[in-house]
């Protein structure tokens, strides 16, 4: 697929199933245009649709940044009442988060800011490379996260840290966001996009539609009780006892063989 602000690679290693779709203006540090979120809504919901790509990695071009946020130059003259009655941000909140049922990983190489760090803490999870950077700094533009930055860093990191950093917009270096839980592990920023194209073959490896239940799961452990998620969890996996993928991994273990998936 073309696109102008971004690009999408299907089987980006050795036809491993797993799509790369990169930010791509690296002059303005990837800022999310609403070009760039269009594009990016795209890119996810034809990954969603291909059915030989079983998992994805998002980064940024250039040396330098994730994404430093929201496009500031484009909202700067947007008048206040646009923003409320287009709802802005909301649909490319709600559809990036829902266009995909399937796991993916940001690769965080560099400044990841407002909308960008935001952006990162939709995907399942983060690998960030040691120079990577995360910060809340909307404060300083006199406005504050729009795109969940406030609840997914607080769920993340904890009240404390993650007040601090929306109160302060200072930026939170890769080390500290290793410690606070906010990333699974940082990586020489040569070896970043390496590191997360392995993880994610990894990952495209498993039985198809077990990923999707187990990231279903773990997805509700933010949405409900201890008692309801729990009963999800019991749910999904008897669900999955009824799969072809189930019998197979079962029968595979015993007989000391790889599993064949068909996603079923
Ligand atoms: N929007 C638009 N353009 C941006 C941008 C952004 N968020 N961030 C950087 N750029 C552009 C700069 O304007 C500059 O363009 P020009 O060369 O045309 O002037 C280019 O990218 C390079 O940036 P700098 O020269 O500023 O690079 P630097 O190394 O000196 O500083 C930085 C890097 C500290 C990340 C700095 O660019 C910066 O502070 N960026 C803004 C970060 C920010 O405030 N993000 C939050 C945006 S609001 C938001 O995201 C709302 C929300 O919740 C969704």
């Amino acid at each position: 697929m073309t696109f102008e602000t971004i690009t999408h690679e299907t089987n980006a290693q050795d036809n491993d199933g797993v799509t790369l779709i990169t930010l791509n203006r690296p002059k303005a540090l990837n800022a999310l245009s609403s070009v760039v979120l269009e594009e990016l809504i795209e890119a996810f919901a034809a990954f969603e649709a291909d059915d030989t790509q079983k998992c994805a990695v998002l980064t940024g071009s250039g040396e330098k940044a994730f994404a430093a946020g929201a496009d500031i130059k484009e909202m700067s003259d947007k008048p206040a009442a646009d923003f409320y009655l287009d709802d802005f941000f909301s649909k490319w909140t709600s559809h990036l988060v829902k266009a995909t049922r399937k796991p993916w990983i940001a690769a965080v190489n560099g400044f990841a800011l407002g909308g960008g760090c935001e952006l990162a803490m939709m995907a399942d999870f983060i690998i960030a490379s040691d120079n990577a950077k995360f910060g809340q700094p909307e404060i300083n533009l006199g406005v504050a996260p729009g795109m969940g930055g406030s609840q997914r860093l607080t769920r993340a990191i904890g009240k404390s840290k993650a007040m601090e950093m929306c109160l302060t917009g200072r930026m939170m270096g890769a080390e500290e966001a290793e410690r606070a839980n906010l990333v699974v592990r940082v990586v020489p920023q040569a070896d970043l996009l390496a590191d997360a194209l392995k993880t994610a073959a990894t990952i495209a490896g498993k039985p198809p539609m077990a990923a999707i239940a187990n990231k279903e799961m773990v997805n509700a452990a933010f949405e409900m009780t201890l008692e309801q998620g729990i009963i999800i969890e019991r749910r999904i996996f008897q669900i999955l006892t009824a799969s072809e993928d189930k019998a197979e991994g079962m029968a595979a273990f015993i007989e000391k063989r790889e599993g064949q998936w068909k996603g079923r």
